[in-house]
C-alpha cells in the first residue's frame, strides 16, 4: 500500500522548515505527499510553543484527529513533533489524555523521522524520541521546498539569550552555528537548482560563528560570501538581535548589491525598565542609533519590529514609551503580542501580570497607531516602480499573481503565472494597509 503524509506546521521559519526536510526525507524514503489532511494517511503535526493559543490550537486541532485514528487504527498514523514536545509536561499531556498518538520527536533529531515510522510499522510499538539538547548537526539532509525560486538555509541552531518571556531556548537548546562551507555549499545547489532568493535562518543570526578550515566566520562573513554566488539574487535573513548587530554588518548593505533592504529588528518593548527586565541587554538609545545607521545607509531601508504588550510589571508610563519609539522609528510593520506566560520562564512567575483588560487596551492602541504608520509607508510606493520577485498566484485571489519587493512589500499585479521566479518590475497603483497594487510594466 503507498502511504500518503500531509504536514501541518505551527510556528517560525525555523519549524517551516523543519517541516520541509521532515517532507524530503519522507519523500527520499518513498512516501508521497497529500494535498490535503484527509487523504493522508499520516499525519505530522509540527508544533509551535511561543504563545498560550498556538498550545491551545495544536490540542483542538489534534483532538479532531482522535475519531479517525480510533476508527482506522493502524491505518492511520499520527505524528506529532516541533518545540512542544521538547516540555515535559506536553508530553505528560499527551500520554495522559492522547494515548493513541503514534509518534512523539522532539526538534533535536527530526532526521530520526524515517526510522521512527519503520520501527512503528514493523515493532507495532508506539515511538516516542526527544533529545533534551542538540547534538551534531546533521547536515546533508533533503528538503521539499514550498517554492522552487527560493529557499531557507539554516545557519544556527538554538538561543542562548534567555529573554525572561521566551520558551525558545528550553526547546531549541544551545545556540550551535552550522560550518561555513557547509552553508555555502548547499546555498551553491540550490542557486544551480534554480533558487533566486534565499533567508538565512537563525532565532539570532548576528551572532553567527561559524568555524571555517581558515578561522572564525562572523554573520557579515557570511553574507559577503553569500553575495558572490552566482545564480542568487537576493539575500535575506531573520531574525536579528539589537544586541549584536554590528557595524560590521550594517556596512554588508553598503557593499553587497543582493542583500535586500529589508531589516527585521525585534525591539519588544520602548522602556528601558521593561527591556532590563525582559534581559534583552540593550536599551532605548542603544536600539535608535541602530535604525539611525540603517536609514544612514539607505532612507528607504524597510524595517520592522517584534513588540510585547503586557510583560509583567508594565505601567501605563512604559508602555507610552513604546508607543513614542515606534512614532520616532516610523515602522514598515509590526508584529504584535499579548504578552503570554510559558512554563519554567523567569517572567511566568514574576507576581505582578498584567490583568488581561489592560493587556487589550494597550494592544488595540498599538496596532491603531501601527497600522497608520504602515498605511502611510505604503502610500508613499504609488507611483513608484519598484523590482518584484514573482511568488506566483496569489494566494487570496487566483486571478492575480503576487511577490515581494527588496523592501519585503507584498505586491499583487496581473500577469501570466508563467512569471513566477522571475524578477519583474510593476508599477504601483494604489495601497492598502499591508499590500500594494500594482500593473507589470
Ligand atoms: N529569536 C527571535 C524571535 C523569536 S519568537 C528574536 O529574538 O527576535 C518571535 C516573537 O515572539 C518574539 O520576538 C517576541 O516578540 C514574541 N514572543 C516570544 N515569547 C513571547 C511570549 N511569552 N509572549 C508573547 N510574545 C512572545
Ligand atoms: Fe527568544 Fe530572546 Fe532567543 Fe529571541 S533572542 S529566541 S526572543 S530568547
Ligand atoms: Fe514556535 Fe519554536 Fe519557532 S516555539 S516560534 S516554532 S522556535
Amino acid at each position: 500500500m503507498s502511504k500518503t503524509f500531509f504536514i501541518q506546521t505551527f510556528g517560525c521559519q525555523m519549524n517551516e522548515h523543519d517541516s520541509e526536510i521532515m517532507a524530503g526525507m519522507l519523500i527520499e524514503k518513498g512516501y508521497e505527499p497529500a494535498k490535503e489532511r484527509k487523504d493522508a494517511n499520516i499525519v505530522i503535526f509540527n508544533t509551535c510553543s511561543i504563545r498560550d493559543n498556538a498550545d491551545k490550537r495544536f490540542f483542538g486541532t489534534l483532538g479532531q484527529l482522535k475519531k479517525k485514528k480510533i476508527a482506522e487504527g493502524e491505518n492511520f498514523t499520527v505524528c506529532v513533533s516541533g518545540c512542544m514536545m521538547q516540555q515535559q509536561h506536553v508530553i505528560d499531556t499527551l500520554k495522559a489524555k492522547y494515548p493513541w498518538v503514534d509518534v512523539i520527536l522532539g526538534t533535536h533529531n527530526i532526521h530520526e523521522l524515517p526510522t521512527l515510522l519503520d520501527n512503528l510499522y514493523n515493532e507495532k510499538e508506539k515511538q516516542l524520541s526527544v533529545w533534551p539538547e542538540g547534538g551534531d548537526i546533521v547536515e546533508g539532509l533533503p528538503s521539499k521546498r514550498l517554492y522552487k525560486h527560493k529557499a531557507y538555509v539554516n545557519i544556527t541552531f538554538g538561543c542562548n539569550n534567555f529573554c525572561a518571556y521566551c520558551i525558545v531556548p528550553y526547546t531549541r537548546g544551545r545556540e550551535r552555528s552550522r560550518c561555513p562551507e557547509d552553508i555555502l555549499a548547499e546555498i551553491k545547489r540550490l542557486a544551480d537548482d534554480g533558487v533566486r532568493e534565499v533567508m538565512l535562518l537563525g532565532q539570532n543570526v548576528n551572532s553567527y560563528k561559524g568555524q571555517g578550515k581558515d578561522g572564525l566566520w562572523d554573520f557579515s562573513d557570511l553574507v559577503r560570501a553569500v553575495n558572490d554566488i552566482e545564480g542568487i539574487e537576493r539575500i535575506r535573513f531573520m531574525t536579528s538581535h539589537p544586541k549584536d548587530l554590528s557595524d560590521k554588518l550594517i556596512d554588508c548593505f553598503r557593499d553587497c548589491s543582493k542583500l535586500c533592504h529589508y531589516f527585521h529588528l525585534p525591539v519588544q518593548a520602548g522602556s528601558d525598565d521593561v527591556l532590563k527586565r525582559m534581559n534583552r541587554r540593550y536599551d532605548r538609545a542603544r536600539y535608535l542609533e541602530l535604525v539611525r545607521k540603517l536609514r544612514e545607509v539607505d532612507p528607504d531601508m524597510a524595517i520592522s519590529t517584534d513588540i510585547i504588550v503586557g510583560f509583567p510589571g508594565e505601567t501605563e508610563e512604559d508602555f507610552q514609551d513604546t508607543l513614542d519609539l515606534c512614532d520616532e522609528v516610523g515602522y514598515d510593520s509590526a508584529f504584535t503580542f499579548l504578552y503570554s506566560k510559558r512554563k519554567g520562564t523567569p517572567a511566568a512567575i514574576a507576581e505582578d501580570q498584567i490583568p488581561d483588560e489592560i493587556k487589550h487596551e494597550r494592544f488595540n492602541r498599538l496596532c491603531d497607531s501601527i497600522n497608520s504608520v504602515s498605511q502611510a509607508k505604503n502610500a508613499a510606493y504609488v507611483g513608484r516602480t519598484v523590482t518584484v520577485l514573482c511568488d506566483g498566484p496569489s494566494r487570496r485571489n487566483s486571478h492575480k499573481l503576487s511577490g515581494r519587493t527588496d523592501t519585503f512589500k507584498l505586491v499583487n499585479f496581473t500577469g501570466d503565472p508563467e512569471l513566477q521566479g522571475k524578477l519583474v518590475k510593476v508599477r504601483i497603483t494604489s495601497s492598502n494597509t499591508f499590500s500594494l497594487e500594482g500593473e507589470l510594466v
